[in-house]
Parts: C-alpha cells; sequence; structure tokens
C-alpha cells in the first residue's frame, strides 16, 4: 500500500505564495510604474495625434482592433522608436520598455485606465 502525503505538505506551497504576495506589494508598482501618470501621457500625448479618444486622427487609431496586426515586441519597437518617414516620433527619450510594453498591452487589450 503506497503512503498518502500528509495534507499539510500539500497546501504549503500555496501559503508559502500567499505570504510572499502579502510581503512584496512593491511587485504590481514595479510591472505598471506610473499607471495614471502613463494613462494620460497616453491620453494627451499620443492622442494629440491618434486623436483624444485614440480613434484616429494624423495617426492611425490606437485601438486594439487595429493593433492587432502587431506583435508586442513590434509594438514596444514603433512606440520607442517612432516610424521613420512618418510624424510618429520615438518616445525612447521619455519612455522606459517597461513604460512601452505597458502601453502596447493596455492598447492591445483596450483596457487603458
Ligand atoms: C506627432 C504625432 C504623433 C504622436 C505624438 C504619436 N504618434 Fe503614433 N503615429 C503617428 C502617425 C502619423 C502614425 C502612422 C505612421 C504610418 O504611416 O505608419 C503613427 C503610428 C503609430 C502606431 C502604429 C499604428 C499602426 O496601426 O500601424 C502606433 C502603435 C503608435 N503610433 C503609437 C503611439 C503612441 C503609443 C504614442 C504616444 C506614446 C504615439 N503614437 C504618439 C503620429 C503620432
Amino acid at each position: 500500500m503506497t503512503m498518502r502525503r500528509p495534507i499539510r505538505f500539500q497546501l504549503l506551497p500555496d501559503l508559502a505564495l500567499a505570504l510572499v504576495a502579502a510581503a512584496a506589494p512593491v511587485s504590481a508598482a514595479e510591472i505598471a510604474p506610473n499607471a495614471g501618470k502613463l494613462a494620460n501621457l497616453v491620453r494627451q500625448d499620443c492622442g494629440s495625434c491618434h486623436g483624444l479618444t485614440l480613434r484616429g486622427g494624423l495617426g492611425k487609431p490606437l485601438t486594439s482592433e487595429n493593433l492587432k496586426i502587431w506583435n508586442r515586441e513590434q509594438l514596444v519597437g514603433i512606440i520607442l522608436d517612432g516610424v521613420p518617414g512618418t510624424p510618429m516620433p520615438p518616445w525612447r527619450a521619455l519612455l522606459s520598455e517597461g513604460d512601452a510594453q505597458w502601453i502596447a498591452d493596455r492598447l492591445q487589450q483596450g483596457n487603458l485606465p
């Protein structure tokens, strides 16, 4: 007959995870360093060309529908390096790679806060 693992050992990993999550509230902030600030930047700065509702203007719509053709890496590249030969400027001086990833994810998911 095989021995069953005592139930307390099966519960431990969950408990450990919960403790780590509780002890490190910073991790969410690291993923989205300045969510409010970035969302404002996207609406105002990006919106000045892409439309205040991001549905297009001088620049193309930044809707999740329109951005499906790009993968995350490509979008991050467009945001950081711009689109040469068009008015789309590079944002590398103002945005970190993490900022650009955050923006790319929100735009593609259509859930800019
Ligand atoms: C000075 C005007 C201007 C500003 C400001 C601007 N863009 Fe653009 N953007 C454009 C133009 C014009 C294009 C279209 C380039 C082309 O013809 O492919 C574009 C293209 C893009 C594309 C590719 C869209 C597609 O479907 O090919 C993305 C993504 C994008 N911009 C994101 C941003 C983000 C994010 C910001 C703010 C951080 C921003 N843009 C700010 C003018 C601007």
